[in-house]
């Protein structure tokens, strides 16, 4: 049953890469339309291509209820499950991402959103205060004293607000004004000094702000109308069940009882976040200025302590590997195995970082696949990333520890990515011009 099935979604795959050498790029057809437009998030998934990618598993599996992505980030994934009445759960470390999506699975009070808006900057226009409301390492180097005092502002207003759900919405909206106030360049995700003569260009917070949530009310009105039409809102809210969280994957519980979900569709990091993309270093100063009251569960005091916090606490963060987990993960993926022979030759800590990420990756996958219904389908967009100018093959390396624990493959589709801007080049990091979306099913 299941492997004729496997047939009729790798045959309509093929065919339309067939028809249009281009189809999986999506690169005249990728747009940030309703929630996926909300938040500036390092590498984000395109939309449309994860969202025909669960057309073309609801047409050939209608039964398919619900969505589980464990590296959810800003939830390009759950804005598309969403929109086709899915039930969703979505983990990821960093509370910026969770912040962005609960914003969008949430505030469908469309009506009450705009008096609150109307509110907040009636509030924001006549707060004649200078202090500032926020303390912590270096906001001096990062903020200047103008800018300080402007978003002190804002978050006061924000602060104000009663309703949660509303000040969520104004959260996210705040942390792209953050971003785009600070002394940080805008051309890298790491935090790095803008040039001294580029420092007084810094525009106004309150004009970032109000444009910025003047276009995220638009994005949620066009959402809205999408969800109403397809009849996904009840009373203003999601008729689907949206469950999100804040924390580490690895330790996700592995209990059997778990298994409810029919896919997992996610991608999870390239490598570690130091050499790859800084989620992390992007997020803290946003997440300094927020009220983390607001974030959906409690935030571990120690992922806020400073800017590579979060990072350390990602896959592969601390790059260490006992010598017998290297040899398990050796046993299990020959691609691993010929990755770290081919690093063992340069003199630097390449087959070290390579089998921290690697490791962290296989310590998560039993949790994930715990959650995940037998003959669930599991859809993984990967980026290969180099170490030493060397190539690693993460799709094949995912592919073989997934096969080791049972797995089927089904297909994998190449595809070029349209855009990526990547934290640095150096040596250890390309640019990504390709990734793969590696398809299995769990046994
Ligand atoms: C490639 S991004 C996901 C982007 C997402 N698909 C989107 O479109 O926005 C990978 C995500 O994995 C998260 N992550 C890294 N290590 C994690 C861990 N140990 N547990 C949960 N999430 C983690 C990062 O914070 C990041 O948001």
């Amino acid at each position: 049953m299941s492997s004729s099935l496997d047939e009729k979604i790798v045959n309509q795959v093929a065919l339309l890469g067939e028809l249009d050498k281009e189809y999986w790029s999506f690169s005249r057809r990728a747009k940030r339309t309703h929630c996926h437009g909300f938040i500036k998030y390092p590498a984000m998934m395109v939309p449309e291509m994860q969202g025909e990618l669960i057309d073309i598993f609801l047409k050939h599996k209608p039964e398919i209820k619900s969505i589980f992505d464990p590296f959810v980030g800003s939830g390009t994934t759950l804005g598309e499950a969403i929109v086709r009445g899915l039930d969703f759960q979505g983990v990821d470390i960093n509370p910026l991402a969770i912040l962005a999506c609960e914003t969008k699975s949430d505030v469908f009070y469309i009506s009450s959103l705009e008096e609150k808006i109307f509110g907040l900057i009636a509030r924001l226009d006549c707060d004649k205060m200078t202090t500032v409301e926020v303390s912590f390492p270096k906001i001096n180097k990062w903020f200047l004293p103008r800018i300080q005092v402007e978003l002190s502002k804002i978050r006061r207003a924000i602060m104000a607000e009663p309703s949660k759900w509303a000040r969520r919405f104004f959260w996210v909206a705040f942390s792209d004004t953050v971003r785009g106030s600070c002394n940080s360049r805008s051309s890298t995700y790491k935090l790095h000094m803008k040039h001294e003569q580029d420092l007084c260009l810094v525009g106004c917070c309150f004009d970032l702000f109000k444009s910025k949530l003047n276009s995220n009310f638009l994005l949620k009105k066009e959402q809205v109308r999408l969800l109403e039409a397809k009849d996904l809102l009840s009373r203003a809210s999601l008729k689907s069940l949206v469950d999100l969280s804040i924390g580490d994957i690895q330790s996700a519980p592995r209990q059997s009882d778990c298994s409810r979900h029919d896919m997992l569709i996610t991608s999870p990091p390239y490598g570690d976040n130091s050499t790859t993309v800084p989620y992390g270093q992007f997020s803290y100063l946003p997440l300094m200025w927020i009220d983390t009251a607001d974030l959906r569960n409690k935030v571990p005091a120690a992922l806020l302590t400073n800017a590579s916090a979060i990072d350390r606490a990602s896959l592969g963060g601390v790059h260490k590997c006992a010598i017998k987990d290297v040899e398990r993960l050796r046993d299990m993926s020959t691609s691993f195995s010929h990755s770290i022979e081919n690093l063992s030759k340069y003199a630097n800590n390449g087959p070290e970082r390579l089998a921290a990420f690697i490791n962290d990756l296989d310590n998560s996958l039993d949790g994930m696949l715990y959650r995940i219904k037998k003959d669930g389908y599991l859809v993984w967009t990967l980026g290969n990333r180099h170490i030493s100018a060397q190539k690693i093959p993460l799709n094949s390396i995912l592919r073989e520890l997934l096969e080791a624990r049972g797995c089927q493959f089904v297909l994998e589709i190449d595809r070029i990515i349209p855009y990526k801007r990547m934290a640095n080049r150096n040596s250890s990091s390309k640019t990504m011009t390709e990734e793969q979306v590696l398809i299995m099913r769990k046994i």
